[in-house]
């Protein structure tokens, strides 16, 4: 599963609180950072004099960096992952580096970076966390660990919205209290995962949960109660 949105709409807050869900409610699940390094980037900016990691880097240098440190993140979360057979929580996902670089306006280098990022798999699920952009940048000030511009929240607003993948994304309204967030997702994953006849059965009691790692079964119908 992914969490993708932009700075402040609460992904790290949500992944966090998914994966604890999860795992609690019989479905293992790890939390993964997928960070593109912009923020440890930065402190070694200022650390050599330099404002900010665009004005160490240059702008097509900086995404070129972070599209390589994003790439390996990713690699290195699906892989364990995969090989501990648990299910991956992804803070952040190949579509966050797409809109940051459109964000960014350097749309020329989103082909190679489609290109690197294809080989990996789209998640089952993608919740786009959807956020008015002065909220946001409140939650970054009052995080106080880093600063953006409300016109480049906007930006990356617009960025996410005019993603091909956008229509694939569930959006969920990330405006409200944490609690909230949460409930709406709980709330889709519920109904998506909700245990349906099988084909033919019509008119059985008996229901059958889907196949398969990424379906969390009976311990999912208990979250939504406990998050509310
Ligand atoms: N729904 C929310 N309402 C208010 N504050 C929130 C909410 N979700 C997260 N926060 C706080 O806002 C800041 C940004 O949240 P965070 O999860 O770090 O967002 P992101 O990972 O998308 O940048 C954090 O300080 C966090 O504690
Ligand atoms: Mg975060």
């Amino acid at each position: 599963m992914a969490l993708v949105g932009i700075d402040g709409s609460g992904k790290t807050t949500q992944a966090h609180q998914l994966a604890a869900l999860l795992t609690a409610h019989g479905v293992p699940a790890t939390y993964w950072q997928n960070a593109g390094g912009r923020r440890w980037l930065g402190r070694i900016a200022r650390r050599v004099g330099r404002r900010d990691p665009q004005h160490l880097l240059g702008r097509t240098g900086l995404l070129f960096v972070e599209s390589v440190l994003r790439w390996l993140a990713i690699a290195r979360a699906l892989l364990r992952s995969t090989l501990r057979r648990r299910v991956a929580v992804m803070d952040r996902y190949a579509v966050c580096q797409y809109a940051s670089i459109r964000a960014h306006g350097g749309h020329r280098s989103e082909a190679l970076a489609r290109a690197f990022y294809r080989i990996f798999p789209p998640p089952d699920v993608t919740f786009l966390l959807e956020v008015d952009p002065a909220e946001a940048y409140r939650r970054i000030e009052t995080r106080g660990t880093d600063h953006e511009t409300m016109e480049f929240l906007s930006a990356s607003v617009a960025a996410y919205r005019s993603l091909p993948e956008h229509p694939s994304f569930v959006v969920i309204d990330a405006n409200g209290t944490p609690a909230e967030v949460t409930a709406a997702i709980v709330d889709h994953l519920l109904e998506r995962y909700r245990p349906r006849p099988e084909p033919g059965a019509a008119g059985t009691v008996e229901e059958v949960p889907p196949a398969g790692p990424a379906a969390p079964g009976p311990g999912l119908a208990r979250i939504a109660t406990r998050s509310a």
